[in-house]
């Protein structure tokens, strides 16, 4: 990693290393032993990146911190750049903080065409965000989501690791109500549930599972 400063003497700009953040360590023993079983699906640690960074994510609180990019690239042998070339090309892998909510409006075509933009636009009115936004206490990120494979059930809405189907303009909000009492954190909640599909007999019953859910 590098970035540039200025020289006015000679007129050019001299590269100048950027420090890389140091390990975090916060893979609990549970993620360590994780990751080490789906390792072994592998045929070298290097090609585990990608469910490592989904352990890393729900390990993190929802997101890819440097340090969770740091911990991956030493627990799999890959340079910081590396994993984070990865991180950064997958839009599932959160780079920033979520709020405790992220709700993800697919706006292809199908869902697009039966009112998806209106709900986007009573959500932004609602929460006070535009789109790609988290609300100040935390609560709600606002985005659009490219089809979620579930045309059928438009308009579709994912939050965490469901799916909400027969979502319209009028009874969206409703949605957002049950959402506000919920406790949990969604979007940690669907990175485990990534992480144990991946992982051979595990049990999804902590992480929640994909199953949809009609808004009525
Ligand atoms: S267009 Fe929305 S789920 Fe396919």
């Amino acid at each position: 990693m590098t970035s540039t400063s200025y020289n006015a003497l000679t007129d050019t700009f001299i590269p100048k290393p950027i420090a890389e953040p140091q390990q975090a360590d916060r893979f609990s023993d549970a993620a360590i032993a994780e990751l080490e079983e789906i390792v072994t699906h592998y045929p070298e640690r290097k090609a585990a990146c990608l469910p490592a960074l989904w352990i890393a994510q729900r390990e993190y609180g929802g997101s890819l911190t440097p340090g969770a990019i740091r911990e991956v690239a030493d627990r799999l042998g890959l340079s910081y750049t590396e994993v984070e070339g990865v991180a950064s090309f997958y839009t599932m892998y959160n780079l920033k903080p979520r709020g405790r909510h992220h709700v993800e409006v697919c706006t292809c075509l199908t869902c697009a065409l039966l009112g998806a933009y209106d709900i986007v636009h009573r959500y932004e009115h609602e929460l006070g965000v535009t789109m790609g936004g988290t609300t100040e206490d935390g609560e709600f990120t606002l985005s659009e989501a490219e089809c979620l494979n579930y045309c059928g059930g438009a308009t579709v809405i994912q939050v965490g690791d469901k799916y909400f189907t027969g979502v319209t303009p009028e009874n969206c909000l409703s949605l957002i109500e049950e959402l506000r009492k919920s406790q949990q954190f969604t979007p940690a909640l669907l990175a485990d549930s990534i992480v144990k599909i991946q992982t051979p007999g595990a049990s999804t019953s902590g992480g929640g599972s994909f199953a949809a859910q009609d808004l009525i």
